[in-house]
């Protein structure tokens, strides 16, 4: 049993492999937070409450005199505004007659086997072996308001995850802000880790101590972002890899979000997560309910590495449904790169049969088929063919693709339309902009409004009419810009602050749809590269485009960062093009392989101009990538280097489940006259088994083995697993930036003699 309720002291405990949730309902009612932290394995913590008498933070009514029991400074398992407490709120009403209180106590529970799901929106899944569900029920003080808290707990997983539902059994009322999770942590000495950005260089890593008052990651863009991303880490501060107990969020939601951590007056910090309430206004009538998204929590006791272990498996094994979760993905060419919106049906046939040579299983065909979209000012929302690219329709093009033995890929950005449109044209409504004002626009485009049922099922059956004639086997979803002038004609005035949130029920509703009516299709999910890359997306598409930065020395970082929160196996990453088009930076093929294959790999570039030597290295690489696929997305991922820290080299791993296999990375940064030593100590390891470490280095050559220097010639080091994690390995001397290397560790049986 991973939920226990003490009924004496009233007390819920959830336990995971490694971690306790603890709660309580005290003597007037209000659910109370007393622990998050490593496991304790019996008893209940009750005894944690204490409550001091102090000015200006006052108590409930009904406690009379017992003047130390406060709102304001007690830990709540959700936070209300207006009833005395003053530090951030979860859940602000306003009632029919404009009072503005909620004071939530305790009703009623319910515990079951297995994991609640939330209607209409994507959230962890799991067996009924696999879960339990704790289900609270707070009822208002004065109003006929009721707020359902969901507890799953995922114990293998390591994980809790959280939602919360408002009910309304009487009249009318809005929600001014409806926050998902509140967790109150009575420490001040925590660091919050956030992944910021922009266009191109996505999910960077900051950190800072939380403080007196409020620090916050957030979009207010209508999705999650390349600016700030929905998972964030509260750590102890110093917190690294292997050291410090952290405490992972990340909330399964595409759209603008809130996560903000506040120290309050007693030191204590209040972590809160959810829907930003900037713009939401949602009106529920009698009857009506409205949930929230999860937050999922995780929590180490030792550094954020295993954190990222924890979110990597639930990912994998119960957020992602596709069935490429578990299957071997193509190796892909994206014809975006090498041609951009200029491309006829012939140029791409002899595109794609040349990869074909090289060992390229799928061929994506990227913007600029549709409408008259020869550049990007012009044709989303017409999908139909260009007939002047695509002499024979998708379908054509499709066949003849089909017809070299490939699979077939194709872009869409369905959310959005151009003026210069026949969508445009004839449905001007359905695009979200308020009356008498000429709206923001970027790219060129403007948001179709996804709350409209009827803007869906048309870009349902225009869409999936293609995917059907042409029977696509991949599709990658693109969005190319963030919402502004967030106004529906199909909404009255008093309802407008519902459509944010409305946008992305709609985008969910449309996903549901498309992908389970084509579930062999493989798809992946886009934003102008990684503008929304969040768990969200991840219920619906098992990858995600990770950057349109195709540099291989950016990607490490970027893909470095995003390594907290995701598995690799989520990230879309392509060999390009060398001087790179985004940086004008040279790196060898192999280190962009190299790079690449810390993702679902493919190619972005036109492998018609590769030399000969060039082509023989594309070969093989996509065998290695072929035979170690599966150990880099179903094994552990180990970042080995601080990419903060150490701005020479860069380092990662993979380790097969069994842990008889493991795959090392490194890129040197900053090659060095008269170098230090580079070590890199493995994880992850069997530290009594025998392995044997085969190096390969990486160069414009293509892989160096043992050609020219020490370490090159050492190719068969068998050495036990624990000289490899507690001592490390020698990196080669790199002579050059960028040049990379890669370990193949395998066990072996004995010994060496
Ligand atoms: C942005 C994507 O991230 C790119 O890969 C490409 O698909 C372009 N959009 C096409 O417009």
């Amino acid at each position: 049993m991973s939920i226990t309720f003490y009924e004496k002291t009233k007390v819920f405990s959830l336990q995971t492999k490694n971690s306790v949730w603890q709660m309580m309902v005290s003597k007037y009612g209000h659910l109370l937070h007393l622990y998050y932290g490593n496991k304790i394995p019996e008893g209940e913590l009750s005894y944690l409450v204490r409550g001091i008498n102090r000015g200006f933070s006052g108590a409930p009514y009904e406690a009379g005199e017992d003047r130390g029991y406060s709102l304001d400074t007690y830990p709540q398992e959700i936070s209300t505004f207006g009833v005395g407490d003053y530090r951030e709120s979860c859940l602000h009403v306003v009632h029919e007659d404009g009072s503005q209180m909620l004071e939530l106590l305790y009703d009623s529970c319910r515990i079951w086997q297995g994991k609640y799901d939330l209607p209409g929106l994507p959230a962890v899944w799991a067996g009924q072996e696999e879960a339990q569900t704790l289900e609270i029920v707070l009822k208002d003080k004065a109003s006929p308001v009721e707020v359902v808290l969901y507890y799953g707990v995922l114990e293998k997983q390591d994980v809790i995850t959280r939602a919360c539902q408002i009910r309304n059994r009487g009249a009318g009322i809005w929600l001014e802000r409806a926050l998902s999770a509140c967790l109150d942590i009575q420490r001040n000495d925590l660091e919050m880790i956030t992944f910021y950005g922009r266009h191109t260089m996505e999910r960077s890593l900051e950190r800072g101590m939380c403080r007196h008052g409020k620090i916050q990651a957030d979009s207010m863009r209508g999705v999650s972002s390349h600016q700030q991303n929905p998972f964030v880490i509260l750590c102890e501060e110093g917190a690294k890899e292997e050291w410090g107990e952290c405490y992972g969020m990340s909330l399964i939601y595409s759209g603008s979000f809130l996560a903000q951590a506040e120290v309050d007056q007693l030191d204590q910090t209040r972590f809160v997560m959810g829907i930003h309430p900037q713009g939401f206004r949602w009106r529920l009538e009698k009857g009506e309910t409205f949930t929230a998204p999860e937050v999922i929590f995780s929590y180490s006791e030792r550094g954020y590495g295993k954190l990222s272990g924890n979110f990597h498996r639930l990912y994998r094994e119960n957020l992602m449904r596709s069935k490429y979760r578990d299957q071997r993905r193509p190796v892909l060419i994206n014809n975006w790169e090498a041609t951009e919106f200029h491309f006829t049906e012939e140029g791409l046939v002899s595109l794609a049969q040349d990869a074909k040579e090289l060992g390229v299983e799928l061929f994506v065909m990227d913007d600029g088929w549709f409408g008259g979209r020869d550049h990007d000012l012009c044709g989303l929302g017409d999908w139909k063919a260009n007939p002047a690219k695509l002499p024979n329709g998708v379908e054509g093009l499709a066949r003849k693709i089909h017809g070299l033995g490939m699979q077939f890929g194709i872009w869409i950005e369905p959310e959005m339309v151009n003026e210069d449109s026949d969508l445009f044209r004839a449905h001007p409504e359905w695009c979200l902009r308020a009356p008498g004002r000429t709206p923001n626009r970027e790219r060129g485009q403007l948001v179709l409004d996804m709350s409209n049922s009827q803007v869906r099922d048309y870009l349902y059956e225009s869409i999936g009419g293609i995917l059907k004639q042409a029977q696509a086997d991949y599709v990658k979803w693109d969005m190319n810009r963030n919402l502004s002038d967030v106004w529906s004609s199909a909404c009255p005035a008093d309802r407008q602050g519902e459509i944010g949130h409305r946008y992305v029920l709609g985008v969910y509703e449309l996903m549901e749809r498309f992908v389970s009516h084509f579930p062999d299709i493989l798809w992946e999910g886009c934003s102008g590269g990684g503008g929304r890359f969040d768990a969200g997306i991840l219920y619906y598409m098992p990858q995600i485009w990770c950057s349109d930065n195709t540099d291989a020395i950016e990607r490490i970082f970027i893909q470095y960062g995003t390594s907290f929160g995701y598995p690799v196996s989520s990230m879309g990453a392509h060999v390009s093009v060398s001087p790179n088009l985004q940086t004008g930076r040279r790196t060898s093929l192999g280190t962009r392989a190299t790079v690449a294959m810390a993702g679902a790999f493919g190619y972005e570039l036109d492998t018609r101009k590769l030399s000969r030597e060039e082509r023989q290295l594309v070969k093989g690489q996509i065998r290695w990538y072929k035979q170690y696929q599966e150990l880099i997305f179903g094994g552990d991922y180990y970042r080995l280097t601080d990419a903060e820290e150490n701005r020479e080299f860069a380092a990662w791993q993979f380790v097969s489940r069994d842990q008889k296999a493991s795959v090392v990375s490194a890129v040197c940064l900053h090659a060095r006259s008269n170098p230090l030593f580079w070590r890199v100590r493995l994880k992850g390891l069997k530290e009594e088994g025998w392995y044997q470490v085969r190096e390969e280095r990486m160069t414009d050559e293509g892989p160096l083995e043992g050609k020219d220097n020490e370490t090159s010639k050492r190719e068969c080091l068998i050495c036990p697993g624990s000289a490899l994690m507690y001592a490390g390995v020698n990196l080669p001397v790199f002579w050059g930036d960028y040049e990379s290397v890669r370990y193949l560790v395998e066990e072996v049986r004995h010994q060496a003699e």
